[in-house]
C-alpha cells in the first residue's frame, strides 16, 4: 500500500483519552465513574418507546425523510420558545439544530477559527472541546479558575499584555471538569472585555438545567446585546445522549452560516430522532423529568462526597459543585493521577476515572481527577469510592 498522505491538521488529531473513557463505559467488570454518563436508570424510556412509535407507525413518511438541514422545523420553534421561557430571548432563526452539542464545537471552530488563531478557555476545560477545535490549529490560552469561574481578572492581565484571542470557550454551569460555576458579575466582567477587546464568546451551557441548588445566574447570551455569545445547548443531559440532539443559538446571520457548515457536515440531524423528540415536549413534561433529574444527582452528588470524605486521605479535596455530573478531586502536588489510574485503579480496585492531565489546554497539572457521579448506582458508588480511597491512602502512605 502506498502511504497516505495526511492533511497538516491530521497532526493535532491523535488518540485522546475520550475514546479510553468509553472504552471503560463498556467494559461491565469495571466500575467507571470517568464518561459524563447521565443514569440510564432514568432515561424516560417508556415515553421514548411511545413517541418513536407514534412517529413511524402514524407520521412515518414524513418522519423517515430527509429534512432541512437546519432541523425539524417544529422542533425548532418549541426548542426556540423553551430557550426563551428559560430566560434566553430566542427566536427561531436564532436556533439551529445539531448532532449533540459537541458538533456546535466542531462547527463553530470550523466558522471562525484559522491556524494560529488564539482559543482562551477555562483552564482545565472539556477535554472534547480541545479535540473539536484541535483540527483548525489553534494556539490555547488557559486562564485559571477559582470557585467564582473563570478569573476575569486574569484574563483583563493578557488582554491588555497584547494576547488577541479569536474565540474564548466557557462552561459558566458546573464546570466540566470542575463543576464550578461563573458568577453573574464575572459573566457582566466577560462580555465588557469581549466588546473591548473584540473576540466571540462561545457559551456551553450542557449542565445548566442540571441545577440542584442556589440561584441560576443569567446566560452570557441574555446578557449580551451585541451579537458576540454564541451559545450551545443539549438534550444528552435532560433526555438521552443517545438521540444526539443539540442546539446552538446565536445571530440569525450566524445560524445561516453554521447551518451551511453543517449541511456540509452531516445534511442534518436524524429526521426520526428530531421527530420523536418533538413529540415528547409536546405529550410529556420534559421540565418535570428534569425536577426528578435533579433530585436524583443532588443525592448521588452527596452519596459521592460523602465517599471521598469518609475513604480518602484528608488532603484530598473535592468540589461541591450545586449542580451537573462531576467532582474534581485535586490530590498534593506530585501525586500523578494517571499514574495511580494505570498501575493501581484500574488493576486492584476496578475503579476508573478520569485524570486531570488531559484538560489542561496549556501546561498540564497531573495532581487532579475528575469522577461522574451520575452514571452509577449507588452501591457501585460505595463500592468504587471505598476501594479507591483505600488505594489512595496507602499510595500516600507508602508512594
Ligand atoms: C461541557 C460539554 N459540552 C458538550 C458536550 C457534548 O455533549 P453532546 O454532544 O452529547 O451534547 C459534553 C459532553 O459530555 C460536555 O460535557
Amino acid at each position: 500500500m502506498p502511504p497516505l498522505h495526511f492533511a497538516q491538521r491530521m497532526d493535532h488529531v491523535q488518540p485522546n483519552a475520550i475514546g479510553e473513557l468509553l472504552k471503560f463505559g463498556a467494559d461491565p467488570e469495571l466500575i467507571s465513574f470517568a464518561g459524563g454518563y447521565p443514569d440510564g436508570t432514568l432515561f424516560p424510556t417508556r415515553q421514548l418507546n411511545e413517541v418513536f412509535q407514534v412517529a413511524i407507525l402514524e407520521r412515518g413518511a414524513q418522519s423517515l425523510q430527509y429534512t432541512v438541514s437546519d432541523g425539524d422545523p417544529k422542533l425548532r420553534n418549541q426548542l426556540a420558545a423553551r430557550v426563551t421561557r428559560l430566560g434566553t430571548p430566542c427566536a427561531v432563526e436564532n436556533l439551529l439544530i445539531l448532532q449533540g452539542s459537541q458538533q456546535g464545537l466542531d462547527l463553530v471552530a470550523k466558522m471562525l477559527v484559522d491556524p494560529g488563531d488564539i482559543i482562551v478557555t477555562e483552564s482545565p476545560t472539556f477535554l472534547g472541546a480541545l479535540i473539536a477545535f484541535n483540527p483548525c490549529q489553534p494556539r490555547y490560552v488557559g486562564i485559571a479558575m477559582d470557585e467564582h469561574g473563570m478569573k476575569t481578572d486574569e484574563l483583563e492581565r493578557q488582554l491588555k499584555a497584547g494576547v488577541r484571542p479569536k474565540l474564548l470557550y466557557t462552561i459558566p454551569e458546573f464546570q466540566n471538569p470542575s463543576g464550578v460555576t461563573m458568577t453573574a458579575e464575572r459573566r457582566a466582567h466577560l462580555l465588557a472585555l469581549a466588546k473591548t477587546y473584540d473576540f466571540t464568546i462561545l457559551e456551553d451551557t450542557a449542565y445548566r438545567e442540571l441545577r440542584y441548588s442556589g440561584e441560576a445566574p443569567p446566560t452570557l447570551k441574555s446578557m449580551d446585546s451585541e451579537g458576540r455569545v454564541i451559545m450551545l445547548g443539549s438534550f444528552s443531559k435532560i433526555l438521552a445522549p443517545g438521540l444526539r440532539l443539540g442546539w446552538a443559538v446565536a445571530t440569525a446571520e450566524v445560524i445561516g452560516r453554521l447551518g451551511l457548515l453543517k449541511l456540509a457536515a452531516d445534511t442534518q440531524c436524524s429526521t426520526l430522532n428530531m421527530a420523536a423528540a418533538s413529540l415528547f415536549m409536546e405529550r410529556h413534561d420534559l421540565d418535570g423529568h428534569v425536577q426528578v433529574l435533579r433530585a436524583a444527582y443532588l443525592r448521588k452528588k452527596e452519596l459521592m462526597l460523602d465517599m471521598v470524605r469518609r475513604h480518602f486521605p484528608q488532603e484530598v479535596r473535592c468540589t461541591d459543585p450545586d449542580g451537573g455530573l462531576f467532582t474534581w478531586l485535586t490530590f498534593p502536588r506530585g501525586f500523578d493521577t494517571a499514574r495511580f489510574l494505570r498501575e493501581q485503579a484500574l488493576g486492584k480496585a476496578k475503579v476508573a476515572f478520569v485524570p486531570g492531565a488531559g484538560f489542561f489546554p496549556q501546561q498540564e497539572e497531573a495532581n487532579h481527577a475528575r469522577f461522574n457521579f451520575s452514571g452509577q448506582p449507588d452501591e457501585m458508588i460505595i463500592k468504587g469510592m471505598a476501594a479507591l480511597g483505600a488505594l489512595a491512602k496507602e499510595q500516600m502512605a507508602h508512594p
